[in-house]
């Protein structure tokens, strides 16, 4: 049986300029392309809960202005519903500059817009989809009172939490790490999370440990193209992944967490949820841009990825 998932978080146009080589501090390239395409991590990851299949709705702000139209059009599009996306009067739609280079790496700043108005008093207006959940979703790019808000109110209400920390804030409140089910950082998040500064084997293992000392229960470290690490009280386990040509990794870690919540609300254990969400990014770098590069469910399905 699909249960529902509420997913809560930012909604950005990105304007991605490709390019051979990334500036350095001071300098100045020649860009090859400028495109504009719906993203913001909320709605991405709702994007793909959706379009693979999800049952999702979406709770997040944007501008009233020409940008925001379009990414509720784009929301709407995939499948998640987005009846409770509140625009915003006078403030901007959330945008993102993102810089991709010739082998597909990318550099995104964010400037937040609306989804600043992402309020606890917002969500408490929709406390009804808190009750009808059965997953709640979420990241860091909305205001950190609403995103401790939402997961305190999930516990109250004994949902399952999915939390990716990205972009990683410094920490967490203490009480917060033991309400969530399940988090999703990449290495770097995870380094963050974990205070730790060099990347190693070792430090994924580490910082793990730590936060399920800390009370989560269950550790998905994304590796990028090497695939996923996970572990909990019980096991640790590697998941890897395709091997396939990346052309842009933006928007592939949201792939990932909306995949991997679609396949948990379907009942999917969560190695074989773990083995779909890989599928479904491997395909995602492949294609350009944040939510026109989320793959359908057929698209996913036609992969042997192990279910
Ligand atoms: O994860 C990729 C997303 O990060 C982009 O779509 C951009 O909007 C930023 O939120």
């Amino acid at each position: 049986m699909k249960r529902k998932i509420l997913n809560i978080g930012s909604l950005n146009m990105d304007m991605v300029i490709g390019m051979q080589y990334m500036p350095l501090e001071g300098e100045t390239v020649l860009g090859d392309s400028l495109t504009y395409i719906p993203g913001g991590k909320g709605a991405n990851q709702a994007c793909a809960s959706a379009r693979l299949g999800g049952d999702v709705v979406m709770l997040g702000c944007v501008g009233e202005d020409s940008m925001g139209e379009a990414l509720v059009e784009s929301l709407r599009e995939c499948g998640a519903d987005v009846s409770r996306i509140r625009t915003v009067r006078e403030v901007p739609t959330g945008t993102a500059v993102i810089y991709v280079n010739a082998r597909g790496d990318n550099s995104i700043v964010v400037v937040g817009g609306a989804n600043h108005f992402c309020t606890v008093a917002y969500l408490q207006e929709h406390d009804n989809l808190f009750q009808e959940a059965d997953y709640i979703m979420l990241q860091m790019e909305i205001p950190y009172d609403a995103v401790f808000y939402a997961i305190r109110r999930a516990g109250e209400l004994k949902k399952t939490v999915i939390l990716n920390p990205a972009p990683a804030p410094d920490g967490l409140p203490e009480e917060i790490w033991e309400k969530i089910d399940y988090i999703t950082p990449n290495e770097t998040e995870l380094l963050k999370l974990s205070g730790q500064t060099q990347m190693s084997m070792e430090a994924i293992h580490k910082g793990a440990d730590l936060l399920l000392d800390r009370g989560v229960k269950h550790v998905l470290v994304t590796l990028g193209d090497k695939g996923v690490f996970y572990k909990d009280r019980g096991e640790e386990w590697f998941c890897p992944t395709r091997t396939v040509t990346a052309v842009d990794t933006t928007a592939a870690g949201d792939c990932f967490n909306g995949a991997f919540v679609t396949a948990l609300s379907e009942g999917i254990p969560v190695r074989q949820a773990a083995a779909f969400a890989n599928a479904a990014a491997s395909i995602a770098v492949t294609r350009r841009g944040a939510q026109k590069s989320i793959p359908l469910r057929s698209e996913v399905d036609a992969l042997n990825y192990g279910l």
